[in-house]
């Protein structure tokens, strides 16, 4: 959906977000997994390279900044907000060399790729000078209103906002939804021309349609049917709904390519989530994150997966926490089991209930079945890890390895003791604390003598009876 070199996208961030009452920036706020302006970058780069993309930032600029670094896109400063009019002023050098601009709201995260096209040739097919989005929603209070030339007519000659509306206007339902696109020469040839003589004291953009119009440019107006996807957030509440919305039909776009989610409602799933068809999801899962779950796997109730990578055929039970780690073709895990950052579970191995692994590398066919901690550890094919073994890996100061080779046999509530390395067949005694290397097809037993004093019961029980 690539345009031309010619174009290219503003997106308005700086706002405050003052009716958020948050310190967070209201761009960085969050739906569907990702920040609000990350939705809008992302849909805005399907139209332009992320080159041709500017953001104006202001109100903690630097934390926006950072935080959509890896988008690729400009930034373009605007130190105090004067208003969107201001906003796009702010950004007219960097926009000078482009004949047109798409300008976006940061706060209107569902808008789709397939709608600013469309903003776009309707521009370009009209040859306007401003072409605005606009709408009839069922409850227009609250938007700028579009005034045409005549009730037939495409042409626009203003839009009105709210708060300047006359008592006749207020029966206007055409609004204006905040999207817009500009000819850059003649955008900024009159965008100077802006005055702050309204109740808020500040440049409006949507005062442009007004002026380009009596300067005798052309402005029309593209009607969307739409008019959700262009809803800003302004408010917890309503953020929380686009949230919902946005999480929904992440679940339907699932759902349409083979995935069974039970209650869908339920489970909380982020946008960029992808999975396989005929997975299975049982109610009250969370998928988070850059999340990839293969084919025919079961994710059952209460699990929360963060960015990772699942293969096919993984059954992760009920209650179990995953982050940032990779579970291979047919490994089944939990119920209850924590895998941690850098866990990577080998094909066909099995973690069970009340295991904790942090940066260790299971292999293939490994089982570790119970109420253990394997960290910074490597465990070699087919090894079977007993009840309660625990891999001591810090000292207080530093984290050190464990190695455990293939076919390995470490007893129940053995304690290993790194960094040490057992090798290749090895058998390790229950209740072993191990602190020094074991060879290859050796056993090592790491444990107190058990003693029998036979008839120690009766003697015992004697001596109470002359105390008495
Ligand atoms: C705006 C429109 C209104 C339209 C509505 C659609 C104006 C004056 N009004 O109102 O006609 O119906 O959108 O949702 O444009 N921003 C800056 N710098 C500023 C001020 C705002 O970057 O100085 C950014 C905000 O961060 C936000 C966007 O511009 O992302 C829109 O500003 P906002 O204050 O939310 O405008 P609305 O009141 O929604
Ligand atoms: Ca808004």
């Amino acid at each position: 959906m690539k345009s031309s070199s010619k174009l290219a996208v503003v997106i308005m961030a700086a706002g405050k977000g003052t009716r958020l009452k948050s310190s967070r920036p209201k761009v960085l706020h969050e739906i569907g997994g990702k920040p609000l302006l990350g939705h809008v970058i992302a849909a805005a780069s399907k139209i332009v390279a992320p080159g041709d993309i500017y953001a104006v930032v202001g109100h903690q600029a630097e934390r926006v900044k950072t935080a959509m670094a890896s988008t690729g896109i400009n930034f373009v400063d605007q130190t105090e907000q004067h208003g969107t009019g201001h906003a796009v002023q702010c950004a007219g050098k960097a926009i000078a060399d482009y004949e047109n601009i798409l300008v976006l709201s940061g706060d209107a995260p569902l808008v789709r790729p397939e709608t600013i096209d469309r903003l776009w040739q309707v521009h370009q097919a009209e040859k306007a000078a401003m072409t605005l989005t606009s709408a009839e929603p069922e409850q227009p209070t609250g938007y700028g209103r579009v005034l045409h030339k005549t009730p037939e007519s495409k042409e626009v000659v203003a839009i009105v906002e709210q708060k300047m509306l006359t008592p006749e206007q207020l029966s206007l339902r055409e609004v204006n939804m905040g999207m817009y696109a500009f000819q850059t020469a003649p955008l900024l040839k009159h965008l100077g021309k802006l005055t702050a003589d309204n109740p808020h004291g500040e440049l409006y953009l949507t005062d442009m349609a007004h002026v380009l119009s009596a300067a005798g440019e052309r402005v029309v107006a593209f009607k969307t049917d739409e008019p959700n996807e262009l809803l800003g957030a302004n408010t917890i509440a309503e953020m929380m709904a686009l949230d919902a919305d946005l999480r929904t039909k992440t679940a339907n776009r699932l759902m349409a390519s083979g995935v069974t989610i039970f209650r869908p409602d339920t489970c909380v799933i982020d946008a960029d989530v992808e999975v396989a068809p005929d997975t299975v999801i049982e109610p009250y899962v969370q998928l988070l994150g850059k999340t990839r779950i293969g084919a025919d796997c079961l994710i059952r109730s209460y699990t929360v997966i963060e960015s990772c990578t699942l293969g096919d055929g993984v059954i992760v039970q009920q209650s179990c926490v995953l982050t940032d780690s990779t579970v291979a073709d047919g490994a089944t895990i939990g119920p209850m089991a924590h895998l941690r950052p850098d866990s990577e579970i080998g094909e066909g191995a099995h973690v069970g209930n009340f295991v904790e692994t942090k940066k260790a590398k299971l292999g293939k066919g490994v089982k570790v079945g119970h109420l253990t901690y394997l960290g910074n550890a490597e465990v070699g094919e087919k090894t079977n890890i007993g009840a309660g073994v625990i891999t001591c890996n810090y000292d207080g100061v530093h984290k050190h390895n464990t190695k455990i080779g293939k076919n390995v046999f470490v007893g129940s509530d053995s304690t290993l003791v790194a960094p040490v390395n057992v090798e290749d067949g090895a058998y390790i005694g229950a209740g072993s604390c191990i602190t020094k290397d074991v060879p290859p097809e050796s056993l090592a037993v790491a444990r107190s003598h058990q003693t029998i004093k036979e008839g120690w019961v009766a003697i015992r029980r004697a001596k109470q009876a002359e105390k008495r």
